[in-house]
């Protein structure tokens, strides 16, 4: 099996790139369009947030890139946390079984609470991380997700703050990864495959 990103000619990534065919437009979002909807996404969390110090929760480690560009551009005081949760063995299937393989370090108990997700499939992994929050009564929370998958969807999810729709595709890039290759792609890309 090879390993193929499409891409757009020019571009020339410097990632281990075997083109078979012919290349085919494969960046579904530019740097510059992640970057108009993280500001777009700031701005309708700031409408919602200041004065409430809220903690955003980012989930790792797809969420890490989005959350540092993201934060940037929140002008009020804030904390981060991470929690490290794993459902995904090897390649794009998810297991179903989501497990904290690392948990919060701060209360959660009368917090304004922000998830920051990289991407919502199957909704299980995003269900259970709400789950697992709402059960330590914060004060509110809410999901701001960079990117939706609806078509894959097992768990309904609520999403409070949306990024992009994608399509029924395997996507990498700015965080996202397949078996913990392509994060460090500026850009989201579709990966063409098998
Ligand atoms: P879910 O539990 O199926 O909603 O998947 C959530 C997690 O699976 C995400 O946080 C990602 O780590 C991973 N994931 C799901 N779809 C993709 C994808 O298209 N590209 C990269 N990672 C994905």
């Amino acid at each position: 099996m090879s390993t193929v990103i499409d891409r757009v000619s020019g571009r020339g990534y410097n990632h281990r790139v075997e083109m078979k065919s012919e290349p085919k437009p494969g960046i579904l979002f530019t740097r510059q369009e992640i970057e108009t909807t993280v500001r777009r996404l700031a701005a309708e969390i700031s409408q919602d947030y200041p004065g409430k110090h809220p903690l955003l929760v980012g989930i790792l480690k797809g969420s890490f890139m989005f959350m540092a560009d993201l934060i940037r551009l929140l002008d009020f005081p804030l904390e981060v946390e991470f929690i490290n949760l794993s459902s995904y063995g090897r390649g794009r299937e998810s297991s179903g079984r989501v497990k904290v393989v690392q948990g919060l370090r701060t209360q959660v108990k009368g917090r304004h609470v922000l998830v920051i997700e990289d991407i919502v499939d199957t909704g299980l992994t995003t269900a259970f991380l709400l789950d697992y929050l709402r059960k330590r009564k914060p004060a509110s929370l809410r999901l701001c997700t960079l990117t939706d998958k609806p078509s894959r969807r097992q768990v309904p999810v609520a999403i409070d703050y949306l990024g992009f729709t994608v399509p029924d595709k395997f996507i990498v890039g700015y965080g996202l990864d397949r078996d913990e290759e392509f994060r460090n792609l500026p850009d989201i890309c579709t990966l063409k495959d098998e």
